[in-house]
């Protein structure tokens, strides 16, 4: 089967003998919005190596061409960016099923003097906005829709008041939207965190020549915009999105006789939070030649065959790994032992309710699981489960892919359907895993 497969709808994962390989996985999800839409900003022209070619980037690509900037693919993942002078766009700005595109176009356009409606599919409609909505209005921007919290929507732009806001979602998309608007806003633009949320915008803004300032004080990170706020065209390479990687390397940790490395990992620290519980639990986990690339951990992670225990994540830990929960579940069901995963509400308002979904799914394959208020509990029992259950994922590509996971080490197949919501962010992993050894294969 080809990666075509994936766009029939269903797939099939099936129990494989062993996995093995040294593989790379496509740029990480978050760099590669932010230095499509940074550069569409900035004054000059990016150039962008190892950019995601998923669904989500794409959309974010046309949106900022829409908004006035020059895009051009000049070979794989190699893209070229010239920024503004930024207008109004024509025609609504389809976010397809991107949050992230969402929201921190929102937070771009908020600052500057024109006006943009977005649209989106399904899962994107039914996402709250307002989280945006509400400190971009208070730093002056016009919701021309009322107070809707939901796309469509349209926002204008306008001459922006500073804030200083507790960003108590712990959400990189809500801070990346002040911060983005906060650049052309008169006065002073703070966001403080609790938990500290993905820095990448932060980090990438300093390296478009912007001020950033982060500080740590009292057990919360105050990020605050400085004087200077004119971005100026940066080159940026973007490494393996851990969040993709995850997916064959739990596939390794879970399936008999496997040993799979995936090359060229970012690794922020506040995007390791998965990395670090599966070490909790036993996992033989490995990384090596850690080394510093454009201002961003990156590093080659190998995963071995391993006896997993369970384990209890804190609350703090959950943003560091909020999109790995789903796959978590599935190293959690093959766990000897009761998990427990706390402060998980954020998961509710993801692609899909994915506290409700991973419940349901593991449940249909066999694994006892249920959530408490804000917290997962999965009674793994150290043993492969039954599978041979079909999973609705929602339209949800990190569900699909994590159960899809579970029916290499499961009893029996496991079926996912809408697995052409994969391409949103891991183009190709189908294939990737057939590299592997593993079995997906079309449903019926
Ligand atoms: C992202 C932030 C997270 C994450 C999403 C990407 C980003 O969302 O789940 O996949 O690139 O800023 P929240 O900001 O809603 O936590």
């Amino acid at each position: 089967m080809n990666d075509q497969a994936a766009h029939s709808g269903r797939l099939v994962g099936s129990a494989s003998t062993g996995l093995r390989g040294i593989i790379q996985v496509p740029g990480d999800k978050s760099m590669s919005h932010r230095a499509l839409l940074f550069g569409a900003m900035a004054e000059g022209e990016t150039k962008i190596t190892g950019l995601l070619e998923g669904e989500d980037v794409l959309r974010m690509a046309t949106a900022v061409e829409a908004l006035g900037a020059k895009v051009r693919r000049t070979g794989d993942g190699s893209w070229r960016v010239e920024g503004g002078p930024w207008h109004s766009a024509d025609a609504p700005l389809d976010c397809g099923n991107s949050g992230t595109a969402a929201r921190l176009l929102m937070g771009a356009v908020a600052g500057m003097a024109i006006e943009a409606r977005f649209t989106g599919d399904r899962s994107l409609s039914s996402r709250p906005m307002r989280r945006v909505l509400a400190p971009l209005e208070a730093m002056g921007a016009r919701l021309v829709d009322g107070d809707s919290d939901r796309l469509p929507l349209t926002v204008k732009g306008g001459s922006l008041n500073g804030i200083s806001y507790r960003n108590e979602a712990a959400s990189a998309q809500i801070k990346s939207a002040i911060l983005l608007a906060g650049l052309h806003a008169q006065g002073e633009v703070e966001v403080i965190e609790p938990r500290p949320s993905r820095d990448h915008s932060e980090n990438m803004l300093r390296s478009f020549g912007c001020d950033v300032e982060s500080m740590d004080r009292h057990g919360e990170r105050f990020i605050r915009l400085g004087e200077r706020r004119h971005l100026k065209a940066s080159d940026v390479e973007i490494a393996g999105d851990p969040s993709s990687a995850a997916f064959p390397l739990v596939a390794a940790l879970i399936t008999p006789n496997s040993e799979v490395t995936v090359r060229n990992v970012l690794l922020n620290p506040l995007r390791t939070g998965l990395f670090a519980t599966l070490e909790e639990m036993g996992a033989d986990i490995v990384v090596a030649n850690r080394r510093v690339r454009d201002g961003e951990w990156v590093g080659d992670v190998t995963a071995r065959t391993s006896r997993l225990k369970s384990v209890e994540v804190p609350a703090q830990r959950a943003p560091s790994m909020i999109d790995e929960y789903p796959i978590l579940g599935i190293a959690a069901a093959f766990a000897h032992g009761r998990s427990i995963m706390h402060g998980l509400a954020e998961l509710r308002v993801k692609e899909s309710d994915r506290l409700a979904a991973i419940v349901a799914g593991l449940t249909a394959c066999g694994v006892a699981a249920r959530s408490e208020e804000d917290s997962l509990v999965v009674e793994g029992q150290g043993t492969a489960p039954a599978g041979g259950c079909d999973v609705t994922t929602h339209g949800d590509h990190r569900l699909a892919m994590s159960f899809l996971v579970m029916g290499q080490a499961s009893g029996a197949p496991v079926t996912v359907d809408e697995a052409e919501m994969i391409a949103t962010s891991f183009p190709g992993f189908a294939d990737l895993m057939h590299s592997l050894g593993a079995r997906i294969e079309a449903g019926a």
